[in-house]
C-alpha cells in the first residue's frame, strides 16, 4: 500500500515528482495550531454524540496536545508524503495514540478539515491586523494632534493647490485606515460559520451536532450548505481585497514619504532608526522602509489576483486548485502586517520641516482661491467672475515675480478696482487654514476636534 491515510486501493508509490507539486506541508504547516484546535472540537462532539467513546475522545485531544506541544517544541518531524498539515498532525497522533487516532476523521473530510482550519486562521490574521491597523491610527493622530497648526500646501496633480495643515494631511490616512478596520471586521463577520462537518461535500449519515463544534471554534454558526462550504473561498478572497485596499493607502503614504524626505522637497526628516546609507554615496539617507511598503502593496494585490483567478471557473465541489490559495495568501497577509509595523515605525520617527513647509504653502499662489471667495464675500461678484479676476492678479504677481501677499493693492486694483487693503488679510496662509472651518476643513480648530474624537474612539477599541 502506498499512502496509509488514502492508499487503499493503490498499489504503487505516487511519482517522485508528485511529492513535490501535491505537498503542501511546507506552507500549511502553518495551520498547525487551527488543525489540532478543530480536530479536538470534533473529537469532543463525536464523542458527546454517541459516535465515539469518552475514552477514545479523551485519548485523541491528550495525544493532539502532545502533538502540538512537539511541534511547538520544534521537535515535530514535518513529512512531505503526508502531503499536509492535516495528514502529518493524524499520523504523528496514530503513532502516540494507536487505534483512537484513526477514529477521529469519522464524519469529516480533509475538505470541510481545510476550509474550517484556514477560515480559522485568517479570522485570527484578520484581529492582528486589526490590532495593528488601529497602533498605526493612534501614531498618525498623536502627531496630527501636535501639529494642527503645522502649515504645509496641499496638492491636487502634485501642484500646489491650498494651504492645508499638516495635521489635518495625516487625519486623511486615519479615515483610510478606519475604513480598512470596518472592511476587515466586515470579512470576518462574514467568514465566521464553520464548515465542518460538511464532510467531503455532501455532509455525512452520522448525526453530528455542528452547531457545537461551530460554538466550540467561535463561529458565530455552522455552514448552511455542505457543497459551498468545502468549495468556495471567498472568505479569502474577501480579507485579500480589504488587505490590497489596505496596502495602497499604505503605499499612497509610503510614496509621499519618499518625495518629502527628497532633498528637492524636504518636507520630512526621518531620524537614522528608519534611513539607510549608501555604500558608495556617503551623504544618502535612504527611506527604504517606505520604498519597501511601496513596493510590497505589489504583492498583496498580486495574491488577490492570483486567487481570483485559481477560482475563476473551479466547478462545485473541492478541487485541488483551492489548496493555492494559502501560500500567496499567507505571504500577502505576513507583507501587511509587517508594512503596518513599519509604518507606525516612520510616523512616529518623522519630523515636519515646518520652515519648509509654510515656506512652500506660502509660494505656488496657494492662497488664490481664498482671493476668489473674499472677491465673492466682499464685493458679490459670481464666482465664476471672480475666478476670473483672481486669475488675471495672478498672472499680475507671475510677472512681477512676488507672491499674492506681496504684490502690491495697486496691481490688484489695476484688475479690480474695488479690491481693498482688507484683501490681504486672507493671502497669509495661516488666514487660508483658519478660515476653512466648514466640517471636515482643514482648519486647525477642526482638526484638534478631530483627532480628539479620534483619540477616545481608540481607547475605547
Ligand atoms: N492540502 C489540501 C488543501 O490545502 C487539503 C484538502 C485535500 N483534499 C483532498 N481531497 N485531496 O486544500
Amino acid at each position: 500500500m502506498s499512502n496509509k491515510m488514502w492508499g487503499g486501493r493503490f498499489e504503487s508509490e505516487p511519482a517522485a515528482i508528485m511529492a513535490e507539486i501535491n505537498a503542501s506541508i511546507d506552507f500549511d504547516q502553518k495551520l498547525y495550531r487551527q488543525d489540532i484546535a478543530a480536530s479536538k472540537a470534533h473529537a469532543g462532539m463525536l464523542a458527546d454524540q454517541g459516535i465515539i467513546s469518552a475514552a477514545d475522545a479523551a485519548a485523541i485531544a491528550k495525544g493532539l496536545d502532545a502533538v502540538l506541544a512537539e511541534i511547538e517544541g520544534g521537535t515535530f518531524a514535518f513529512s512531505r508524503a503526508l502531503e499536509d498539515i492535516h495528514m502529518n498532525v493524524e499520523s504523528r497522533l496514530k503513532t502516540l495514540v494507536g487505534e483512537a487516532a484513526g477514529r477521529l476523521h469519522t464524519a469529516r473530510s480533509r475538505n470541510d478539515q481545510v476550509a474550517t482550519d484556514f477560515k480559522l486562521f485568517v479570522r485570527d490574521t484578520i484581529d492582528g491586523i486589526d490590532a495593528l491597523l488601529a497602533d498605526y491610527q493612534q501614531a498618525l493622530v498623536e502627531k496630527a494632534l501636535a501639529h494642527a497648526d503645522t502649515v504645509m500646501p496641499g496638492f491636487t496633480h502634485l501642484q500646489t493647490a491650498q494651504p492645508v495643515t499638516f495635521g489635518h494631511h495625516l487625519l486623511a490616512y486615519v479615515e483610510m485606515a478606519g475604513r480598512d478596520r470596518g472592511r476587515f471586521a466586515d470579512a470576518r463577520a462574514r467568514l465566521n460559520e464553520c464548515p465542518l462537518g460538511s464532510a467531503a461535500l455532501a455532509g455525512t449519515s452520522f448525526p453530528l451536532d455542528r452547531h457545537k463544534t461551530a460554538a466550540a471554534l467561535g463561529f458565530s454558526r455552522p455552514t448552511a450548505n455542505s457543497l459551498d462550504a468545502v468549495s468556495d473561498r471567498d472568505f479569502v478572497l474577501e480579507t485579500l481585497s480589504a488587505a490590497a485596499i489596505a496596502s495602497v493607502h499604505l503605499s499612497r503614504f509610503a510614496e509621499e514619504i519618499v518625495i518629502w524626505t527628497s532633498p528637492l522637497v524636504g518636507f520630512l526628516k526621518l531620524t537614522d532608526a528608519f534611513t539607510t546609507g549608501s555604500s558608495i554615496m556617503p551623504q544618502k539617507r535612504n527611506p527604504d522602509a517606505a520604498e519597501l511598503v511601496r513596493a510590497k502593496t505589489g504583492r498583496v494585490c498580486g495574491a488577490l489576483t492570483a486567487l481570483l483567478m485559481v477560482m475563476k471557473g473551479l466547478p462545485l465541489a473541492y478541487q485541488k486548485d483551492m489548496q493555492e490559495d494559502k501560500e500567496g495568501a499567507m505571504d500577502a497577509l505576513a507583507a501587511l502586517e509587517l508594512s503596518l509595523v513599519a509604518m507606525a515605525g516612520m510616523v512616529r520617527d518623522m519630523t515636519p520641516d515646518t520652515v519648509r513647509m509654510r515656506a512652500a504653502a506660502g509660494s505656488g499662489y496657494a492662497t488664490a482661491t481664498d482671493l476668489a471667495d473674499w472677491l465673492v464675500r466682499v464685493l458679490g461678484m459670481p464666482f465664476r467672475d471672480a475666478h476670473h479676476v483672481t486669475g488675471r492678479i495672478v498672472q499680475a504677481a507671475e510677472k512681477a515675480g512676488v507672491d499674492l501677499s506681496d504684490l502690491p493693492l495697486a496691481a490688484m486694483q489695476a484688475v479690480e478696482p474695488r479690491i481693498t487693503a482688507a484683501v490681504f488679510d486672507v493671502l497669509t496662509v495661516d488666514s487660508a487654514v483658519k478660515s476653512r472651518s466648514s466640517y471636515g476643513g482643514t482648519a486647525p480648530d477642526n482638526v484638534r476636534a478631530q483627532a480628539q474624537g479620534w483619540l477616545k474612539r481608540l481607547a475605547g477599541d
